[in-house]
């Protein structure tokens, strides 16, 4: 069984992290545009999609600097959660929340609600229409994290992601240590 309780790291404050604060091998992983998912999987030999929460919550249940980044304050509205963990030869590698604002499911992209274990990026990287307003890289907790806030059609996703201690970003030592506890949200 794996630890999920390590997703309670993803709703921590976020650090925005400044090029000079990391190596640039790690701020190559943290800025890269391209599939994720793909890289992780050049390290490993079985990459898995495990979903941990899915479904539609309200805006009360975003922390903070959710509510800033993507809640239009002229609409009331619901948001599509999904939060994942990839896992690598069965340690998890990187966890991650996607908070998609029900507006944002309309037509095409409404097929976001049905993944399942299929990867984000297999649908974002296929879309003529994907966009990104920014990817900013960061701390979570004291590890490796990035935030994107994507497009699609123009409408909006906020992807938060961490590097868990297993994954190719930590020196071999660093390996199954968490810096922090989580603490309930
Ligand atoms: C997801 O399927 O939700 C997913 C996959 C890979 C990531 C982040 C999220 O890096």
């Amino acid at each position: 069984m794996h630890n999920l309780s390590v997703q309670q790291l993803l709703t921590h404050q976020f650090s925005v992290l400044n090029e000079t604060e990391c190596s640039s091998d790690i701020y190559s992983w943290l800025v890269d545009e391209a599939s994720m998912t793909a890289r992780l999987e050049a390290y490993c030999q079985k990459l898995e999609v495990i979903i941990v929460k899915e479904g539609f919550i309200p805006d009360s249940e975003l922390t903070s600097e959710e509510v800033s980044l993507i809640v239009n304050p002229a609409k009331s509205e619901r948001f599509w959660l999904r939060e994942v963990q990839l896992i690598a030869d069965g340690e998890p590698w990187l966890a991650g929340r996607t908070v998609i604002p029900e507006s944002t499911l309309q037509g095409p992209e409404a097929s976001l609600k049905s993944l399942g274990a299929r990867p984000l990026g297999h649908y974002l990287f296929k879309s003529s229409s994907l966009d990104r307003d920014f990817l900013t890289p960061g701390t979570l907790c004291e590890l490796w994290a990035r935030r994107s806030l994507l497009r699609l059609a123009g409408k909006p996703l906020l992807l938060t992601e961490i590097f868990l201690p297993a994954s190719p970003l930590y020196p071999p030592l660093a390996k199954g240590s968490l810096p922090c506890t989580p603490e309930p949200h």
